[in-house]
């Protein structure tokens, strides 16, 4: 047997570069087992219409349950006259129960529906590692998140300082999203649990087999209504492409606030020794890589998802061969952020904060601006000369070269007859942190409010 599913109709075998063109083994090997599983649910529905008797039946199971140990010992491998994992293992499977019986398994099926279903099977195994991980990083972030809830920082827009914030408020704001990711992956496998098998090439199967069968004993929760959809749709891998993009450009981020924070420009953080690395002429370097590849691989995951959206866009239902073109860029963003969450976790939890570096920062810039307006407005002021007022004192300040915080009560009356001394009382980082106590808001009260929330979220899951 040459591992090759057909050929009678044909008077040679293909040339050689037609052949190492084809050939997928050497990335589809990985559904190996989803692939015996298959075959061991399509044996049941062979048997239960009639296709196999009990003996048969039993013979059948057993030898694909054989095949799944040889295949797990690496015992055995796919041959290089294997042109993809279906034919390699229908020729191990002949190895085992003979010619004759493995020769049936191949009835009402094909190529079509045991790659869609196999891929999606595959897929929701795999996301559910990739869930574990973000939580990972989540735990990450709401350890520091708690170990550092009294520490200010300077938050930013258009990185321009523009009010105070807690660091454990900051460092929520990036677990968010990850938890959302994670949320993306549960939806996305009810989706993947329809099962595509017994749609055959694209119409459906003659033979009287149960889709819904199959799909029971492979864990699936029912079998595609159409069977032209379930073999020429690859809408889910895509979307399961962006959501590891998503997840890609959530790490890169945080990675991103990581690299500039270990600056000696901002000082808010340093890296542990385990999670960075050196120069090899620079000794006094340390560098943030893992950051760095976060954000590196980033784009390739935006690139993974790009590219099948474009194999994708002008296919013709329904299966075309392009659509092998779906698993190399599926695998590479399984297994990059399979390398990746974790490290970002070590890095992430491992991480120092310089408390008092970010409390010096945190009122430069004028940062509490806003804090005089929000006053103002409290004592009945309307907002817009409020807000007049608020900017005529960062140009009293900056012409004194003092930041707001320095303003003495004999300062006010030259800045504006609105001003009166109780606006001193708000002109504290802590003071401005502590009033923004709305829902989601920076007070240390709502952010330890918001961490038990995202716990019970997490809890969810
Ligand atoms: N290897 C193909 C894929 O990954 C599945 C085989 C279908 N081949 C075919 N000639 N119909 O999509």
């Amino acid at each position: 047997s040459t591992g090759r599913l057909w050929g009678g109709r044909f008077e040679g075998g293909p040339s050689e570069a037609m052949f190492a063109l084809s050939k997928s083994t050497q990335f589809d090997w990985r559904l190996a087992l989803h692939d015996i599983a298959g075959s061991r649910a399509h044996a049941k529905a062979l048997r239960a219409a009639g296709y196999l008797d009990d003996a048969q039946a039993a013979a059948m199971d057993e030898g694909l349950a054989e095949l799944a140990r040889q295949v797990e010992a690496g015992e055995f491998v796919a041959a290089d006259t294997d042109e993809d994992v279906h034919g390699a293992l229908e020729r191990g499977l002949k190895l085992i129960v003979g010619d004759d019986l493995g020769g049936r398994i191949r009835a009402g099926r094909s190529r079509n529906d045991q790659i869609a279903t196999l891929i999606r099977g595959y897929l929701r195994d795999e996301i559910r590692l990739i869930a574990l991980d973000v939580d990972g990083v989540v735990d990450a972030l709401l350890s520091q998140a708690d170990a550092n809830l009294g520490a200010v920082m300077p938050g930013r827009t258009h990185l321009q300082s523009a009010q105070p914030i807690l660091l454990s408020h900051h460092l929520l704001a990036h677990a968010w999203p990850l938890v959302r990711d994670i949320q993306r992956l549960r939806d996305l496998d009810a989706r993947l649990a329809v099962s595509p098998y017994g749609s055959a090439a694209l119409a459906g199967t003659s033979l009287g087999l149960s889709p819904e069968l199959v799909a029971a004993e492979l864990g699936f929760s029912s079998s595609v209504p159409n069977s032209i959809d379930g073999t020429a749709a690859r809408d889910l891998i895509a979307e399961a492409a962006y959501v590891l993009a998503q997840i890609g450009v959530d790490l890169s981020r945080l990675s991103e606030d990581v690299i500039l924070w270990c600056t000696a420009e901002f000082g808010f953080a340093t890296l542990h020794d385990a999670w960075s690395t050196g120069s090899s002429i620079m000794p006094q370097k340390k560098n943030p890589d893992v950051a760095e590849l976060a954000r590196g691989k980033a784009g390739r995951l935006i690139g993974n998802l790009s590219g099948l959206l474009a194999t994708l866009k002008g296919l013709p239902l329904a299966y075309n061969r392009d659509l092998q073109e779906d698993k190399e860029p599926i695998f590479d963003g399984i297994d990059q952020l399979h390398v990746l969450l974790p490290a970002v976790a070590g890095m992430v939890a491992t991480l120092t904060f310089h408390a008092d570096r970010m409390a010096e920062v945190a009122p430069k810039g004028f940062s509490l601006a806003t804090d005089i307006a929000d006053h103002l407005v409290r004592q009945g002021v309307p907002f817009a000369v409020a807000h007049e007022v608020a900017g005529e004192s960062v140009r009293y300040c900056e012409g004194k070269a003092i930041t707001l915080q320095d303003l003495t009560a004999e300062d006010l009356p030259s800045i504006s007859e609105h001003l009166d001394p109780g606006v001193l009382g708000v002109l504290t980082v802590e003071g401005s942190v502590a009033s923004r106590d709305g829902r989601g808001g920076t007070a240390p009260g709502r952010v330890r409010e918001q961490a038990d929330e995202l716990r019970g979220v997490k809890a969810q899951l």
